[in-house]
Parts: C-alpha cells; structure tokens; sequence
C-alpha cells in the first residue's frame, strides 16, 4: 500500500481532477464562476456509479421505497409553507475596509486557512508573544497582510491600551485585542485585511428566477435549494398511484442550488449541487401505541436488520443511520473516515427529535457528507396549511385498533397523548384533536429525512482513494505511482482494454471483438499507444480497477492478461473466467 493521500491542502487532488479530466471550473475559458463546477469524461462517470449506486439501494433493492423526478422550479407558495423564503439565510456582514461579503459564522475559518492567519499565529507563539516581536509585525509585514487591523492602522494608541494583556491568552482572544481601538470590545476581524466588520446580516441563499417574460415582482420564482419540497408537495399523487402505505418512503435524485456567500473547499460548497434525498414516511408513535400496544425504542436494543410494525421513530431514524453507513462503507469509504455526529438538542430545529450529520475527514477538515433528520410530521402539515389539501392518509389497522377500545380507554388514551404534548410545549386542544383523527384511522405521516450530497461525496470518494507509491520498473528505475484506488463499485472506467500492438491486425481485431464483449456490460477504455506500464499508469490515475492486455497468446489459446490496480499482480484467464471475476467485484 502506498502513503495515504498526501493531498497537500487539497491542491494535489484539484490539479490531478482537472489533469485527468474529473472537475473543471465552470466557464473556465472566460475566467471561471466561483461556486459551480463541471464534471468531465471521468467525473460523470464517477457521479452516474454514485447516483445508481445510491438508486439501488435506497428504491431498487426495497419494497417500500418509490422514487420522484420533480421539476427544479416549484409554486414560489412551496418555500412559503416550507420556511424558506423567511429563514434560508446565512448571517453575512461587510469588511468596511476591503468592502468583502463574507459569511459572519465563518470569519475564524477563513482566518485559518490564510496567510494573514498563519503568521498571526506564529506571533501569537502559542499565547507568549513578544511584545517587540509584535509591534515590528504591525509596523512591517503586518502593513501588507493586514492594512485594515486596527493594531497595524494605530500600533501606538492599540498597543498602549492592550498593555499586558496580549501574553497568556488564546489565539482568537489575542487577534481581537490587536483588531479594535477599544480593548473592551473584543471584536472579529476582516480574515482578508483585518478590518472592521459589519454586524451581521441575515441572506437569503435561494436564487431568484422570473417564469415568463414579464419582469413583475408577482412573477418571481425560485431555484430550488432541496430535492425533498417537492417530495412532500408530491406526497398524496405519488400515494394514490404508487400503491404504497406508511411506512414507505419517496427517494429522488437532482440538482439544488443555493446563493452560498463563500463557496468553498473546491466542491464541497458549491452554488449548483446535486442532492440524493430520502424521504421516509411513518406512523406517529400514537399510532404505533394503538395498533401494537407498545412502541419499540432505541432503550429496547432492537435488532435492526429488517423493520418491525412496532418500531417508533426512534428506532426508524437509527435503522436509516444504520443503512447509510453500511451504504458508505459498500461505495468504498473506511469506518474509521466516517464520523457520526449527533446534534444536540440544542442545535435541533424546533420540528425535529434528532439530526445525525455523517462526517468525513476531508483534508481541509471532519466535516458533513449526509444529515439524517427525524422531522416530525412538519412539512406535511406546513404544505397542508399552505395548500389547504389534506395530508392526512387513512390507515385501516389503525382504525381497527381505535375500534376495539372501550370509552374509558379511549379518554385514558386521550388523556395520556394530552399529557405527553403538554411536556413538549403543544395545546390540550391539538393534542385531543388530533387522537380524535387516530380514532378515525387518520393522520399526517411523520418523516425521517436521510439528504446526502453526490458532489460532496465524489469529492470524499476522490480524497479518500487518492495515493501515491513509490514502484521500480523492471530496469531498477524507481518513480512514484500515482493511483485512485476507488472502490470497484464506483470507480468510472471499470475496464481498460490493451492490444499488445496496434500494428498487427489480426492481434488488433481480436482486442476490438473483446473490448466489444466487455463494453455491452461495463464502463471500458481502449488504449492502443505507448508502453504498457504506460498504459497501466494512466489508468492507475484514472481509478481504473482492471486492465486487460492482448498478446499473441491470446490468438493460439484465447487467454489475456488481467492486471489488477491495486496489487500490479497480473494472471492470465479466459475470456470466460474474466467476464465471471468483473462480475463478481463490481456487483
Ligand atoms: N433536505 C435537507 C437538506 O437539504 P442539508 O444538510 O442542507 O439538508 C443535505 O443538505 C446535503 O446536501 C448535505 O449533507 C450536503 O451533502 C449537500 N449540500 C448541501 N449544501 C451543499 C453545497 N452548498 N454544496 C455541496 N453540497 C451541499
């Protein structure tokens, strides 16, 4: 194995992208658009084995899930009723020096990813900076890295008033002593020039669009910034004709798009993005109560390899964080990469019991590749106030149940729900409403929510696989090999296809006929010029998990050479046995 990535700060990794053709800047010819990117020959490979590979095991491969191909335009009343026209914002504010947007949450990062940040930190000098040292850097290198600085703008006065109280002190505690005329007020600064900002602003991240040819304020539509509204605007059609009943779940797979103040870490936040979102729809846990007696919870240690009626959302949102690290691991990405972070409560929305983000450990840091989100029955009631369409669905076992309930039970029932939703902040009066619905056999699903994001994850996969080795040739001639060891599965070229030489036809046709054979199956490349190890470094970069050479051999007793990526070992086989061994590593 060789050294894992060495992907100084990303860098490495976005030359290699655009050298082998995975990611381009959008419009690159005229300067590049920050915050979109285009997949070349290799990266929509990449993207297409995702997104399939997602398909499969989220609709293909079950029996409760349908999927939904919905339009990227929505009624702008859809982000109304789903909160996003009043509360998708980032906090954003102004350096009134360099006169720089930027994202108020994320000055400190920004701060740490610079050259102003770096040499910060080495006057800091882990909290025993010298006083000296700092006044030469305000009155020298710090002019040019940060004019704006209050410290460097007025090293006296600044300096003077902060006194004593630079030494001992954090990082973050000693830049704001060093950016405000007022030491009192310890303040962030601009991490481009060090300048004052402004307080934030809220920002709302939704592309604005006209629908049609009028300019009129009445005509103003959004791009949307999820997948998942239009799974719930779509919820009660895709309902009555897919034949499904709670619990199921409606997947789909598209573009989203949002305003992002600072797009950034090459593709990890970007403007225009594709998203993988599950929506999965399940009884409320009343309802559950009714019908099985009891609701199963996470203090129950259920087992959680095949889903049970009596399960509550609770054990429904781990099932799904279950089933998506599994997912993770198949595609190719080691458990120790893989973080789950939990949110506490604190960090929740107000709708949702609980939110597990997926991380992974990027080069630029641990950071979020899906959320899994247990949601309530939020959206669904949010678009039914809105639309004023019920969404509720009938659900006969329930009905049932209620039925074999007495009177007193009922009231102990209804008493109880009462109690319950008075400890989580809700009416009397919604709660006894909405028993009297479950009595009837109705109400509206809840939802578990896992959202992932393909271009996240190309980006993760891409880190993930990237190596570099040191290899000697068979004339003692060492270099370093390059190689993305994807995961067969995902991996965009499955099969790299070699004639030994291209100027012996009959050598020529045999490869063309085999190549032929493999492509009606699989993702294949032909290579016909240079060398073979050539070839096979080429194809080392690319992430191409098998090459297959054809030789004069091949003409007498119709064998190849199979050489393998990862361990360069290579085994002659049967056309025959080499369609059996593809199968059996990219199923
Ligand atoms: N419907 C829930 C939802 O959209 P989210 O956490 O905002 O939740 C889900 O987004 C996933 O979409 C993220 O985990 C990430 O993978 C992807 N995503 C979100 N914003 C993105 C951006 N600006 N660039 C790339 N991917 C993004």
């Amino acid at each position: 194995m060789g050294t894992p990535a060495p992907v100084g700060k990303l860098d490495t990794l976005v030359s290699l992208c655009k050298r082998r053709g995975f990611i381009f800047q959008s419009s690159e010819i005229y300067g590049g658009i920050n915050g979109f990117w285009d997949y070349g020959p290799l990266g929509c490979e990449l993207k297409s084995n995702i997104r399939q590979s997602w398909w499969q095991s989220m609709v293909r491969l079950r029996e409760d899930v349908v999927g939904l191909d919905a339009t990227i335009i929505m009624h702008p009343a859809a982000w109304k009723a789903s909160g996003h026209l009043d509360t998708f914002s980032d906090p954003m504010c102004t350096c009134k020096s360099c006169k720089k947007l930027m994202r108020a949450d994320q000055t400190w990062e920004m701060l740490a990813d610079n050259e102003l940040g770096a040499s910060l930190t080495e006057l800091h000098a882990n909290g025993q900076p010298d006083s000296g040292r700092v006044e030469g850097w305000c009155n020298g290198r710090g002019k040019g890295l940060a004019p704006g600085l209050a410290a460097v703008r007025n090293p006296d006065a600044v300096l003077a008033a902060v006194g004593t109280r630079l030494a001992g002190t954090a990082f973050r505690n000693f830049v704001s002593l060093l950016a405000s005329e007022n030491p009192a007020a310890l303040v962030q600064p601009c991490p481009h020039c060090g300048g004052e900002l402004t307080e934030p602003r809220p920002f709302n991240l939704m592309f604005k669009t006209i629908v049609g040819p009028v300019e009129d304020p009445a005509n103003v539509a959004y791009l949307r910034p999820e997948t998942a509204q239009s799974i719930f605007a779509q919820f009660l059609n895709v309902i009555t004709t897919s034949r499904q009943s709670v619990p199921f779940g409606i997947a789909q797979v598209g573009k989203s798009f949002r305003n992002e103040v600072t797009p950034r870490n090459f593709t990890f936040r970007s403007r225009e993005f594709e998203q993988m979102e599950l929506e999965f729809f399940i009884r409320p846990d009343e309802a559950i109560e009714l019908i099985c007696g009891r609701v199963a919870t996470l203090a129950d240690n259920p087992d959680l390899s095949a889903p049970q009626e009596n399960w509550g959302w609770q054990v429904w949102h781990k099932y799904w964080v279950e089933q998506r690290l599994a997912w993770y691991r198949r595609i190719g990405l080691p458990d120790a990469s893989l973080v789950q972070y939990w949110q506490e409560p604190k960090e929740l929305a107000h709708y949702a019991r609980a939110c597990v983000d997926i991380q992974y450990a990027f080069p630029f840091g641990v950071q979020e590749l899906e959320g899994i989100a247990a949601r309530s029955d939020f959206d669904l009631t949010q678009h039914q106030k809105h639309s004023g369409k019920t969404m509720e669905v009938f659900d006969e076992p329930l009905k049932l149940a209620a039925a074999k309930l007495d009177e007193a039970a009922r009231a102990a029932f209804a008493d109880k729900v009462a109690a319950e939703w008075a400890g989580r902040g809700k009416s009397a009066d919604d709660a006894r409403a909405f028993v009297a619905k479950l009595f009837e056999g109705r109400y509206i699903p809840h939802v578990i929510e896992p959202s992932a994001g393909v271009d996240r994850l190309a980006l993760a996969l891409l880190c993930n696989a990237y190596a570099e080795e040191p290899v000697t040739d068979d004339k003692g001639k060492t270099e370093t090999r390059v190689v993305l060891r994807f995961s067969p599965r995902i991996a965009p070229v499955k099969v790299a296809v070699f004639p030994l030489m291209k100027n012996k036809p009959e050598l020529y046709a045999k490869a063309r006929e085999i190549f032929g054979q493999l492509q009606r199956r699989w993702n294949c490349f032909w290579d016909e010029s240079g060398a073979i190890g050539r070839r096979y470094r080429r194809m080392d970069e690319a992430g191409t998990p098998f090459c297959v050479t054809i030789d004069f051999q091949t003409l007498e007793d119709g064998t190849v050479t199979l050489r393998d990526r990862d361990t360069m070992k290579q085994e002659r086989l049967s056309v025959a046995a080499l369609k059996e061994k593809l199968d059996d590593s990219l199923i």
